[in-house]
């Protein structure tokens, strides 16, 4: 179960897995104020903030080569010529948050000026710029301790004196969800995502068996969204969307929002899908059984239901059921089954629940024992 010990950090900045978008996955370090302010009035048009988006974030690449001549970090003037503060003014003036990336190491990894060493006054630097959120990378900092590192970057928040959500990215190396909790909001859980549906399955296998670290404001981060950017077919999206709802993962939307179609839009707006991620009890979802490529995954809600996803990871559809009694339930118990895609209830059972999955895709239910 999840570890509520003193240490772990509860200033309720993150009691839910943080919404929003972050330029890397499809822009990489290709980012100017333009982007930014068009993604965050996309981000209110499109229904996104609705839906419960709320961090526009800018990743590697807006940093100038050089700290100025009193040692700030100052952002690229050719591609930020108005500034991060009125950047940010503008992100909060559409009802946003607005979000930037620093490296704990000396550069990042683009290469471009790091913060080590500069922790207090890159944080100072960023409280003052309105910053709500900071992605803090870990390229180029042979030698150092992740741990050690990230609480500076923690006491450096707090001497700022301005609320900011701390995103760990240290990709797993050193098993963060047994630190991380007590240093930062979410943290990377592994290496990069890639745009295909083999990248996806092998970032979900790392996930299995840490999510008792979870819980509300320390999150497990298996990575941003891919959904929309062209390399997963809708079925791979929705699974993709699926699965990061069941593992209360952040849901930090990766494509280009200006240009977006009404399938990936209605993929990460999904209501009922989005609720499971921003269940407020906070527990992660696991594994509960495979076979082949066929996969049960399930998630405690609060009130009692669950939430299921039925994943056929091979390239062929099949049919994937689940048993009450793995789910912890009486065989005899009445259960009412919603599939949260279509949006519907689609009866009440005993026993168990089976469907056809499509191939390389997933059903994702609600599941709610009568009575409860
Ligand atoms: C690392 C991170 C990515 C992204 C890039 C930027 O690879 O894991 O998410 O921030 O750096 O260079």
């Amino acid at each position: 179960m999840r570890d509520v010990g003193l240490g772990r950090l509860r200033d309720g900045l993150a009691p839910t897995p943080p919404m929003g978008w972050n330029s890397w996955n499809r822009f990489q370090a290709n980012v100017d104020e333009r982007l930014i302010r068009e993604t965050a009035e996309a981000m209110v048009e499109t229904g996104m903030r609705g839906a419960g988006y709320r961090y526009v974030v800018i990743d590697d690449g807006w940093v100038a080569r050089a700290r100025d001549g009193s040692g700030h970090l100052v952002a690229d003037g050719d591609r930020f010529p108005g500034g991060i503060a009125a950047l940010a003014e503008h992100v909060h003036s559409v009802g946003l948050r607005f979000g930037i990336y620093t490296d704990a190491g000396t550069a990042t990894c683009e290469g471009l000026p790091g913060s080590f060493g500069y922790e207090f006054r890159d944080a100072r630097r960023f409280a003052s710029w309105g910053v709500d959120y900071v992605k803090v990378d870990w390229c180029h900092t042979d030698g150092l301790g992740a741990r050690t590192q990230y609480l500076k970057w923690s006491a450096a928040f707090l001497a700022a004196g301005r609320p900011m959500v701390l995103s760990i990215s240290e990709w797993g190396r050193h098993r963060p969800w047994e630190w991380a909790g007590e240093v930062g909001h979410l943290w990377r859980t592994c290496w990069d995502i890639q745009d295909s549906w083999d990248s996806l399955t092998a970032v979900l296998d790392k996930q299995r068996g840490i999510a008792g670290h979870a819980g509300p404001d320390g999150w497990n981060d298996p990575d941003m969204l891919e959904v929309g950017n062209g390399g997963l077919t809708l079925d791979e999206c929705r699974a993709h969307f699926s699965l990061w709802s069941l593992l209360a993962a952040p849901l930090m939307a990766g494509n280009d929002l200006r240009a977006m179609n009404d399938d990936v839009r209605s993929i990460l707006t999904a209501p009922e899908v989005i609720a499971v991620d921003q269940d407020p009890l906070g527990r992660q979802g696991d594994l509960l059984r495979s076979s082949g490529g066929s996969e049960v995954w399930a998630r405690e809600l609060e009130g009692g239901s669950r939430a299921v996803v039925l994943l056929e990871r091979g390239p062929v559809t099949r049919e994937i059921g689940v048993s009450w009694p793995e789910l912890g339930w009486d065989p005899a118990a009445e259960v009412t089954v919603r599939d949260l895609w279509e949006r519907a209830d689609l009866g009440a059972f005993r026993e168990g629940f089976a469907t056809a999955v499509p191939a390389h895709g997933a059903r994702m239910l609600r599941l709610t024992p009568k009575g409860s």
